[in-house]
């Protein structure tokens, strides 16, 4: 009999155990972990195309890559993961019943003091046979977001945005509203 055999299963079920001990914390940890590189890849590419071609470039990089980096970080984790509001930009991003009930929780939260970097929403949802945990986290209005989502935009944004969002409700934003949410499907 090889002993060593046993060697590795013992080494499983240490490597599997803390994971069953809580696995919502575990989706939560990860879910966290996917909307810290999706807001810091945006951001990333937002300043990048401020400093260098302005707002109106700016509109550009946002309409193309917010929607990929979406995709992207999707592929990579099998997950459904997005943003979505109650007042779009991009109609694609809207939000079904689940998430429109969170949101309107989060305004309601917001509304009562807590600050909207403090909210978010883990729920596991049953559909039929499907099981899915679901995960959103508010996204608060910052100084760099009303050049695009305030109450005075700038001829040449307005412009930009009729352009490319004749039906555009994203704007009225004050610092530190709660402008969206991250959303992420994990089917178990
Ligand atoms: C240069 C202009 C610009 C700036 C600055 C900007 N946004 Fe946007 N925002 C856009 C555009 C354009 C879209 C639509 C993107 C798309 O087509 O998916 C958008 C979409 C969004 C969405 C998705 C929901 C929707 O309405 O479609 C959220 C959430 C959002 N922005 C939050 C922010 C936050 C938070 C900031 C500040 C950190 C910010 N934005 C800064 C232009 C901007």
């Amino acid at each position: 009999m090889n002993r060593w055999k046993w060697i590795p299963v013992a080494f499983a079920l240490a490597a599997v155990a803390p994971a069953q001990a809580d696995p919502v914390e575990e989706r939560i940890a990860a879910s966290q972990a996917a909307i810290q590189t999706f807001a810091s890849t945006l951001q990333g590419h937002l300043m990048e195309a401020m400093q260098e071609g302005g707002p109106t470039k700016a509109i550009d990089v946002c309409r193309q890559s917010a929607p990929e980096i979406a995709a992207d970080l999707s592929a990579e984790t099998g997950w459904s993961i997005g943003r979505t509001s109650l007042k779009l930009r991009n109609p694609d991003n809207a939000p079904d019943e689940w998430e429109r009930a969170v949101l309107e929780e989060f305004d309601a939260r917001r509304a009562e003091g807590v600050p909207a970097a403090e909210l978010s929403r883990y729920e596991i949802v049953e559909d039929g046979d499907e099981r899915m945990f679901r995960f959103m986290r508010a996204i608060p209005t910052a100084g760099l977001c009303l050049t695009c989502h305030g109450t005075q935009l700038s001829g040449e944004i307005q412009h930009a945005l009729e352009r490319f969002y004749p039906e555009d409700q994203a704007t009225g934003y004050a610092d530190g509203d709660v402008r969206g949410a991250f959303t992420i499907i994990q089917r178990m």
